[in-house]
């Protein structure tokens, strides 16, 4: 409310998230007045800075649209930067000083850290804030992103410092795909639907696909990817959270603990993923490309090892062992230097029992576009229009461009952020959620690493490893066309 005061602090605002997302979706919640006008800005780093600077940074990354310039200006004029480290404890208590400086000792003061840090600083970090900086009168949130560990002792590990530190109330765990339109969407679709409701299971089901696929390379980000490898970086968080909305029972009712309680029991139904349910790959360069990303391969990224094993492209299938879902293949595939950019979940019908036409139906999909160009479409049937008696292939089509055309989706950031001030933790991942993502994929990860699986080669631009097509039609998934 306005009758408290929050600051928002950023910590790595010298880097990379900071200028491409933070400050963009704060300048976005600041200008459409979704945030409290007094909320006050702290950037935090190492580097020598003044807010200008990092002002200079944000600029490519804010499209201003004439008419807001000065609401820009008091946006900056809001802005504070502090410099320290993040091991000295003293660093923080000057920070604290600061924050306590432009707080009104009147009234209540909220504090939100936004935590864009590398992870080998971020036990000391967390430690210090929560030693040093929480709020004496009012609430403090504490946002994380990714990597959460790098397996499942690494997290637990995680955790339970996080948890020595902070209560489950006041960690935000941020996994950006739960703030698209989309996967928001995706409760709605299942849940006041009784069209789906009824056949959203194995006797009508018979696979569903979860794809990312992204047309660009590492650029320059190799040195942290080749860290995590593409099932870390896309498959065990974001993909894995669109199963979860997919695949979990309808929750008691919306409010966050309710919808997490069922994500973690159907987490709870799903194997450990084997070798055999997995295909992985690794980009080569395209001597013809048509640009000079698409010429380099993954290992011709400097910051990469010439001789990584690092998959760039992974194809794993996941099974729920419940009555629900018993047989029902969850396929998902994932992969950076790809043909196109696209996220979507589709789901794939068994075929017509007593098919009594000269064709064979082809199966009906429905699928869930989450990017680009949101829309929900179900493939189907349909006669062709006219004399004949054939029938054809249609679309029945919700694409949001068409049908809301005048609709604004707001960034994932923009709503998530927007959530913490808010409070609500339903689009965050849970404590236990995030043990039970890595109990799935932590064998897996282990044997690739340790057995230094060589991944299949792919070429920049193209579909990824044929391996991938074979993998899915071994799991009931038909390719329609
Ligand atoms: C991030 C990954 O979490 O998601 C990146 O670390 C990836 O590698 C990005 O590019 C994709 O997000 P979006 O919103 O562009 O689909």
């Amino acid at each position: 409310g306005q009758g408290c005061t929050h600051i928002f602090t950023i910590f790595g605002a010298s880097g990379d998230l900071a200028k491409k997302k933070i400050y963009p979706t704060m300048w976005a919640l600041y200008r459409d007045s979704l945030i409290p006008e007094n909320t006050q800005v702290f950037g935090y780093a190492r580097s020598d800075l003044k807010v200008e600077d990092i002002r200079k940074k944000c600029e490519p990354y804010i499209k201003l649209k004439s008419g807001e310039e000065e609401t820009f200006e008091k946006f900056w004029a809001a802005n504070q930067y502090v410099r320290g480290t993040y091991d000295k404890r003293t660093d923080f208590e000057h920070l604290n000083h600061a924050l306590t400086r432009a707080e009104d000792n009147k009234r209540e003061n909220n504090r939100i850290f936004y935590l864009a840090l590398p992870s080998s600083v971020f036990m000391e970090s967390t430690k210090h804030i929560r030693e040093t900086c929480m709020a004496e009168r009012g609430w403090t949130r504490v946002i994380i992103e990714k990597p959460f560990g790098y397996d499942a002792d690494s997290s637990e590990k995680l955790s339970k410092h996080l948890s020595g530190l902070f209560t489950e109330e006041q960690l935000y765990r941020i996994d950006h795909y739960l703030g698209k339109e989309m996967v928001q969407n995706l409760m709605t679709l299942r849940f006041a639907n009784n069209l789906y409701t009824r056949s959203w299971d194995r006797d009508s089901i018979a696979s569903v696909t979860i794809t990312f696929k992204e047309p660009f390379g590492t650029q320059g980000r190799g040195g942290y990817f080749d860290q995590s490898g593409i099932i870390r970086d896309i498959l065990q968080n974001h993909l894995l959270q669109i199963l979860c909305l997919a695949a979990m029972e309808k929750p008691a009712s919306t409010s966050p603990d309710d919808i997490r309680d069922e994500k973690v029991k159907v987490l709870k139904t799903i194997p450990a993923i084997t070798i055999e349910d997995c295909v992985l790959g690794q980009y080569v360069g395209d001597p013809n490309g048509k640009d000079e990303d698409s010429k380099l391969g993954y290992k011709d990224d400097d910051t990469v090892p010439k001789d990584s094993v690092t998959p760039t492209y992974a194809a794993l299938v996941l099974r729920i062992n419940n009555e629900r879902w018993e047989g029902v293949p969850f396929i998902m595939r994932a992969g950076k230097a790809l043909n196109e950019r696209k996220a979507e979940l589709r789901i794939q019908y068994r075929d017509v029992p007593g098919n009594i036409f000269s064709k064979t139906p082809s199966r009906n999909e429905l699928v869930l576009r989450v990017q680009p160009n949101e829309a929900i479409y179900c493939k189907m049937m349909n006669k062709s229009p006219g004399m004949s008696f054939t029938m054809e292939e249609s679309e029945l089509d919700l694409t949001y461009r068409n049908r809301y055309a005048d609709a604004k989706l707001p960034e994932a950031y923009e709503r998530l952020i927007l959530d913490v001030f808010v409070g609500s933790q339903m689009h965050f991942v849970r404590t236990d959620e995030l043990r039970e993502a890595w109990r799935i994929f932590t064998p897996i990860l282990h044997k690739i690493e340790g057995e230094k699986v060589q991944p299949i080669p792919y070429k920049y631009g193209t579909r990824g490893p044929k391996e991938a097509d074979e993998l899915a039609a071994k799991n009931n998934f038909v390719y329609t066309g």
